[in-house]
């Protein structure tokens, strides 16, 4: 058991260029104000849609130790290899075999072993392998593995669930509570106003919100949007312009991986 516990930031999808930029501007002065041990950020639409290896480079220079990512971490093809090769992109744990990359990392900081894990939901959205047992068995594995090597199991467990469904992401933070220390949800980019700590001590909010400009749509250009949904033809989409914030949230966490505070936040 670490000495003491840990604050974690997770933050919501990182959407384009411009935020990119507003990540690298803001994630330093947000590790100092909350004193974060540990970074979180969704990427998956970082290179609208998806991502390259040079924008998870840089989201991972800006200071954050592990991107998650969802449905559309697979529009770029030349992404594929990226993820075999670095650990720290995850995409959804319940993409069957075979897939590219990984869906949850153990890291060990400061003594303390933290466990990501990336699950996407199936509610309106493709019926990929189910969350809810995936999520066990990850648990299985990595406490299987941490006794065989003569380790702690993970102290800190944060859970991006990426998916669209609320009904869904609330049925598996309660799932999930007591073994997760956090679960997010991820994939809408609109904040939700329901941050709180369930009955057995995890931290749940329904959606982070995003890390780009809020003066769009979902982050992305309004004219283009506002064409799409009223003649349903697929105009290619771009970025909205102009200064991004980050959303998110700041969980403090005991020693034991249970949480003390939840706290949203949106900063430009
Ligand atoms: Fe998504």
């Amino acid at each position: 058991m670490p000495d003491k516990g840990a604050s974690v930031l997770m933050l919501g999808d990182v959407v384009g260029e411009a935020g990119l930029a507003a990540l690298e501007r803001l994630l330093p002065g947000l590790v100092d104000r909350y004193g974060a041990d540990f970074v979180t950020a969704n990427g998956e639409n970082s290179s609208i849609f998806g991502m390259t290896e040079q924008d998870a480079l840089r989201i991972l220079a800006a200071g954050v130790d592990v991107i998650t990512g969802g449905n559309h971490i697979w529009e770029k093809r030349t992404f594929w290899s990226f993820m075999d090769s670095e650990s720290r992109v995850l995409r959804p744990a319940n993409y069957p075999a075979p897939a590219a990359g990984r869906g949850f990392i153990l890291i060990e900081k400061g003594r303390r072993r933290f466990l990501v894990i990336n699950l996407q939901g199936r509610e309106y959205m493709p019926p990929i392998d189910c969350p809810f047992r995936t999520f066990d068995a990850i648990l299985l594995e990595t406490r299987t593995a941490a006794e065989r090597d003569g380790k702690a199991p993970p102290h800190f467990v944060l859970l991006d669930f990426h998916a669209e469904s609320t009904r869904e992401k609330e049925a598996l933070g309660f799932y999930a509570d007591g073994r997760a220390s956090v679960l997010v949800g991820t994939h809408t980019h609109v904040q939700t106003a329901d941050a709180k700590i369930l009955p057995g001590g995890s931290a749940y909010i329904s959606d982070l919100g995003m890390t780009g400009v809020l003066d769009g749509i979902i982050g992305m250009n309004k004219d283009i949007c506002m064409k799409r949904a009223s003649r349903q033809i697929a105009y290619p989409m771009r970025g909205a312009e102009g200064t991004g914030s980050v959303q998110g949230v700041c969980v403090r966490l005991t020693k034991t991986g249970k949480a003390v505070s939840i706290e949203s936040f949106s900063v430009c």
